[in-house]
């Protein structure tokens, strides 16, 4: 392990200004993207649109630090035969990519998931050093129940403490092959439960994340945190103000996260648009804490240029425009220095 070369790729990966641009949908999840803009998911299809994002030269040299791929997207190459890596790279970008199996029903906890894929995880991690990929990611998922209709109460203990421990075991694995591990274990915001039971749970999984980290000898200097922002379910009744999301949020990792860890880049989890960089935004007018906020966005970078693009090249530069402003306002926003009126104008 080159401990020096894995704190500087992490160090640069949330360089102030810049972000992670999470291009890594699966082959299902990309298909649902597409259809909902009645395209179909065709590999050449795949390539343009994620060709194309590639190519957003201002987005991608002034506020995009890396991308995370998919399997597929890290062996391809844009129309003209460049390998897709090199165009990323050639914005001083680093290629990254995603290497948990998924999540999957989990034994013994009906209703709860386990992430899958630590079986021949060292072996794919070479592979993909190989192929230029200078960090990775692992996503595991935690489900808060409805506390009026669930049979059961979730997370449990036993789900939260699987999960972490094989995002601890995958980090260690990264670093052992030079790649820095991101770690994302997002609870997920789609449920009626208040802001409260997301703060708690969130703490709860991060406390449990660290120790767990540290069993497994990960160092932390070498290493990304991409959580979940503290916020309500989505279906919840009273919705939290900005200024109580960022002050939570920031409470949460203060308590949770220790100081050698470079930086914390956000995922977006279904936020509106604006909303995911309005919330970074006051987190780092908020400022005093020792890491970088950023984001590792999906849809929040790239929602507004899908729906421009349609799978219809004629849209090419309208949907390339699309996807810089929002790469432009959440740079701004990780150096809390976002306003309406900037977002306004793009
Ligand atoms: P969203 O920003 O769309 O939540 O995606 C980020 C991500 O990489 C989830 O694993």
């Amino acid at each position: 392990m080159n401990l020096e070369q894995l704190n500087n790729i992490a160090v640069k990966m949330v360089t102030p200004g810049q972000g992670l641009l999470a291009a890594d949908e699966s082959t299902g999840t990309i298909k649902k993207r597409f259809d909902s803009i009645n395209t179909v998911s065709t590999e050449d299809k795949r390539r343009d649109w994620r060709e194309m994002l590639f190519r957003t030269e201002d987005a991608m040299k002034n506020h995009i630090s890396g991308v995370i791929l998919y399997d597929e997207t890290l062996r391809q190459s844009a129309k003209d035969g460049t390998p897709l890596v090199d165009l990323i790279r050639s914005h001083d970008a680093i290629p990254g990519i995603k290497v948990d199996m998924g999540a999957k029903p989990m034994a013994g906890r009906p209703g709860e998931t386990i992430t899958e894929g630590l079986d021949g995880l060292r072996a794919r991690l070479a592979e993909y050093y190989d192929l230029g990929a200078r960090f990775a990611k692992w996503r595991a998922v935690i489900e808060i129940s409805n506390p009026d209709t669930a049979d059961r109460v979730t997370p449990s203990w036993g789900a939260i403490k699987a999960n972490t421990h094989a995002l601890a075991r995958y980090a260690a694995l990264c670093q052992e092959a030079n790649i820095v591990p991101i770690v994302e274990p997002e609870v997920l915001m789609g449920g009626y439960h208040g802001i409260q039971t997301c703060h708690d749970v969130t703490e709860n999984v991060l406390k449990t994340l660290y120790s767990d980290l540290y069993e497994q000898g990960v160092i932390l200097e070498g290493t990304i945190l991409k959580p979940n922002m503290v916020v309500a379910g989505k279906r919840c009744p009273t919705q939290p103000s900005v200024e109580e999301v960022a002050e939570r949020t920031v409470q949460v990792l203060k308590d949770c996260v220790p100081s050698a860890v470079p930086g914390i880049a956000f995922l977006s989890g279904g936020q509106d648009n604006v909303a995911a960089t309005e919330n970074l935004n006051a987190m780092n007018e908020i400022g005093g804490f020792p890491w970088n906020l950023t984001y590792s966005y999906g849809r929040a970078l790239q929602q507004s240029a899908l729906f421009t693009w349609a799978g219809d090249s004629a849209n090419y530069d309208a949907a390339q425009k699309a996807f810089h402003h929002r790469a432009r306002m959440n740079g701004l926003a990780s150096m809390g220095q976002w306003s309406a009126e900037q977002e306004a104008a793009g």
